[in-house]
């Protein structure tokens, strides 16, 4: 990277975040013969969402590039012989897939009791941890996105992903950033354009595709540094639905160590620009996991926020404010505060890092859409998400030979009475 002018480095990192990578090859306005729009795409009628032009053609091209792109680099892991060589479309490096025991809080209000959210209820758990980067095998100590991706297993009711509809399992999908930095098919478009030229030019000109505020989000979600992913916080970036018909409201979650909200100034400080430790190895956050299983067992907390007036569900370039800043006071900003609706437990001495339970984490597939019909992902970007996810998933299970089952078939039976047996 030495001597890079800062519009190449800049350009490199944004391919990095979260599903630019995928972008990189995606010449939409380019391409001349467009795959066909998926007929299943879904319709944009939650609260608050508006259809753009052309989404479902541009789910498909999306996704016709990610193919391009997995391919290449399973070429690559093919010859050296990994017994996986199509990753994920997106944050292929986990940390571990750690089970957790989910209890929903036992006085949750009666608006948010709705869906999974029932009061008391007790939910087994895989919790994926992972990096934002494309490459699977950066390490740790580079500055990146971190995620957090949890799967509920055994719920009651039938979830949206048509192909998944029976599996019974809930997703949240969190990204350790509060805010997207693209929020509209023809950003994607202008900088797919950009990002995929070989023109210096157009590089130098990608930021101004993204705008100040979308480069500025690319710019911090991948500047990241983390010392222990159970340490850290994460959103889901894009709202999800809460309830049904006139009911229904827009929400988005997070997720956070417990009693984070009691924490000093300073024990925040500590997560939020941690000292990487010294003599870190390239997978020491995989080694962080195991540490902290090794001494207890981890607890982490799921919140949602509800949005105010004024807050918009397409717009995911936009943080709905939480905790207020003297700026909102003064100008009288909405904030929607976050409340918490369960505890994660990370059962401790669990041995997360073996290679079966390595493959069957590598298997596994979140999606938006594993979800109740009460928690219908909302917005532009979880609209493409639902072909673009189901898609790759099917594409490298079925060129790993591998079978995706939903819900993951791995340990199933040690699940009962929703716990972790
Ligand atoms: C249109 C926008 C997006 C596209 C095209 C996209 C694309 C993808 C793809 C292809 C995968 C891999 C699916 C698989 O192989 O099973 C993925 C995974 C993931 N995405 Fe996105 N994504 C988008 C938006 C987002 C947003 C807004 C978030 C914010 C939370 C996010 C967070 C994640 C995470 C955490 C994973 C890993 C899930 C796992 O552990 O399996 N993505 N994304």
């Amino acid at each position: 990277m030495y001597g890079k002018p800062l519009a190449s480095v800049s350009a490199q990192r944004l391919v990095s975040v979260v599903f630019a990578s995928h972008l990189i090859a995606c010449s939409a306005a380019g391409q001349t013969n467009l795959p066909a729009p998926a007929t299943d795409y879904p319709a944009a009628d939650g609260p608050g969402e508006v259809l753009q032009a052309g989404e479902p053609v541009a789910a498909a091209v999306i996704t016709a590039q990610i193919k391009k792109g997995l391919e290449k680099r399973a070429a690559e892991r093919k010859k050296a012989g990994n017994p996986r060589p199509y990753i994920r479309g997106a944050h292929p490096k986990a940390h571990g897939c750690l089970k957790a025991n989910v209890q929903i809080e036992p006085t949750l209000p009666s608006a948010l009791s709705v869906g999974v959210y029932q009061p008391g209820k007790k939910y087994c758990s895989w919790v994926r941890f992972l990096n934002s980067n494309e490459n699977p095998d950066r390490p740790d100590t580079d500055k990146d996105g971190r995620g957090m991706a949890i799967k509920l297993l055994n719920i009651d009711g039938k979830t949206l992903l048509e192909r998944d509809s029976s599996a019974a399992t809930q997703d949240f999908i969190m990204i350790s950033h509060p805010v997207f930095f693209i929020n509209s098919v023809d950003d994607y478009v202008g900088v797919i354009r950009k990002v995929n030229s070989d023109s210096f030019l157009d590089k130098l000109l990608l930021p101004f595709s993204l705008g100040i505020r979308g480069t500025w989000n690319a710019y911090q979600i991948t500047s990241l540094k983390n010392r222990n992913p159970l340490a850290a916080r994460y959103w889901s970036m894009v709202p999800y639905q809460l309830g049904l018909g006139a009911n229904a409201v827009a929400t988005k979650f997070m997720a956070q160590p417990c009693g984070y909200s009691g924490w000093t100034g300073q024990e925040k400080e500590a997560i939020s620009d941690p000292e990487i430790p010294s003599g870190a190895g390239p997978d020491f956050l995989r080694q962080a996991l195991k540490d902290a299983l090794d001494k207890e067992a981890p607890c982490m907390e799921l919140l949602v926020q509800v949005r105010k007036p004024g807050m918009s569900v397409e717009d995911a370039k936009t943080e709905w404010v939480s905790d207020p800043s003297w700026w909102d006071k003064l100008v009288g900003n909405e904030v929607a505060p976050f409340v918490k609706i369960a505890t994660l437990r990370f059962p401790e001495n669990q041995n997360f890092d073996t290679p079966e339970q390595n493959l069957a984490c590598e298997d596994m597939s979140y999606s938006p859409w594993h979800a109740l019909p009460e928690h219908k992902p909302l917005g532009v970007l979880n609209r493409l998400r639902k072909v673009i996810y189901r898609d790759i998933s099917s594409f490298r299970h079925s060129n790993n030979l591998v079978d995706p089952m939903e819900p993951p078939a791995f340990q199933l039976d040690q699940c009962g009475a929703g716990e972790w047996q």
